[in-house]
């Protein structure tokens, strides 16, 4: 059992200064919610996965497990069994995302805030220790999250307002909101987060359209509209579920008809250009495409980054440069996906190689759009 009977205070203090000496915390409010909330309460067990991917429980009640919770550390909390391996379906995030995301929110005393995404009630327990926990609601999908998150956060004097729901649906008997953060990623805002916020409100959420494809976006509501620009720091939210899905087949790439050539649009844009990456999926790389890597087998080396489309279309690209300061790129299948990569990286060469502030989001009732610069300028694409 989990008690606040350990030296917790002085790790959450820590916390709280190296957060704000790292520049992740500026206010005050902030910096006192995580020195007085016990994370180690909230957050009692967690699981690491190891290099060949399987996963182990971590001690966290150890001294050095204790730092590791009053760390700028992310935590999986829950495993689901996927058949062929175990995923990690909850967690509580890393402590710095967590507070710079609150202080990009704005929030401000009175605030009524919606969070989708309960998870251990770390967050929920920072919000209800800034607004009072009158005003703050979460959701997230399984009982089997939200009722032990219940009981820890009233362990610790803690009493936000937690639903089991599908968050898709927000929490409209609670509505409106001021503002509404979403601890899991989608592929498009719902429609239900837009109508429960109050006019002028803010939304944060993390907008993926593929794997890594995609970032935190803020957007304010005016009437029927939400609209706003990405954060500039790069984040991955777990992908937010719905009850009863049934898991996309894993993509097997095709036969060995390669057609190889050069290409000058560097590989693993999913780690270097990730804005490269998202604009692909807005240009034209089929949905359900994963980015891999391919491995040396003898040094174990990363030698090569691959995506895989749905269709069994496969493209490898070797991370060694030629001479020329190109980029061997071999395609496969009905679909040449590196096209797709090359069109998006000549884009964004020619827009200025945008960074993440420079992309901003409208919703209107009729569609979802991405732009770069001008929500009405010459670059700007629906959501796929
Ligand atoms: C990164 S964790 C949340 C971390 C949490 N805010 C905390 O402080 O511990 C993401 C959460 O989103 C939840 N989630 C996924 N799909 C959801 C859905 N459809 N509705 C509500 N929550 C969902 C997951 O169950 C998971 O707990």
């Amino acid at each position: 059992m989990t008690t606040l009977d350990v030296a917790w205070e002085s790790r959450a203090q820590a916390l709280a200064d190296e957060l704000e000496a790292r520049g992740d915390l500026t206010d005050p409010a902030w910096k006192a919610a995580i020195a007085a909330t016990p994370r180690h309460v909230l957050v009692p067990e967690a699981h690491e996965q190891d290099a060949t991917g399987e996963w182990h429980p971590l001690d966290l009640t150890s001294p050095s497990g204790l730092d590791r919770v009053y760390s700028a550390t992310t935590l999986v909390t829950a495993l689901a069994d996927r058949g062929t391996h175990r995923e990690g379906i909850s967690s509580s995030t890393k402590p710095d995302l967590m507070v710079r995301m609150l202080e990009s929110l704005d929030v401000h005393d009175g605030h009524r805030v919606l969070e989708i995404g309960t998870g251990t009630g770390y967050n929920a327990a920072l919000l209800a220790h800034r607004l009072g926990d009158e005003r703050v609601f979460s959701v997230d999908l399984d009982a089997e999250l939200v009722d032990p998150a219940r009981d820890r956060l009233a362990s610790i004097g803690r009493h936000p307002t937690l639903v089991t729901r599908d968050g898709a649906g927000g929490l409209p008997e609670h509505a409106p909101y001021d503002r509404i953060i979403a601890t899991c990623s989608v592929p498009a805002v719902p429609v239900a987060w837009r109508d429960q916020l109050a006019d002028g409100g803010l939304l944060l959420v993390d907008v993926k359209v593929g794997t890594g494809a995609g970032n935190l976006v803020l957007l304010r509501r005016d009437g029927d509209r939400l609209s706003g620009r990405f954060t500039d720091r790069w984040a991955a939210f777990m992908t937010m579920r719905h009850p009863h899905e049934r898991l996309r087949a894993q993509c097997a790439p095709a036969g060995q008809d390669g057609r190889t050539r050069t290409t000058t649009a560097p590989p693993n844009p999913w780690e270097r250009d990730r804005v490269v990456w998202f604009l692909a999926h807005l240009t034209g790389l089929p949905s359900g495409v994963r980015p891999g890597v391919r491995f040396d087998p003898d040094t174990r080396r990363p030698t090569a980054g691959t995506v895989t489309a749905p269709d069994g279309s496969h493209a490898l690209v070797a991370l060694e440069p030629t001479r020329e300061g190109t980029w061997s790129v071999t395609e496969s299948g009905p679909t040449p996906l590196w096209r797709a990569v090359e069109r998006a990286h000549h884009l964004w060469r020619e827009a200025g190689e945008p960074d993440w502030p420079r992309l901003g989001m409208t919703v209107t009732p009729d569609d979802q759009q991405v732009w770069i610069d001008d929500p009405h300028g010459e670059h700007r694409w629906r959501l796929p």
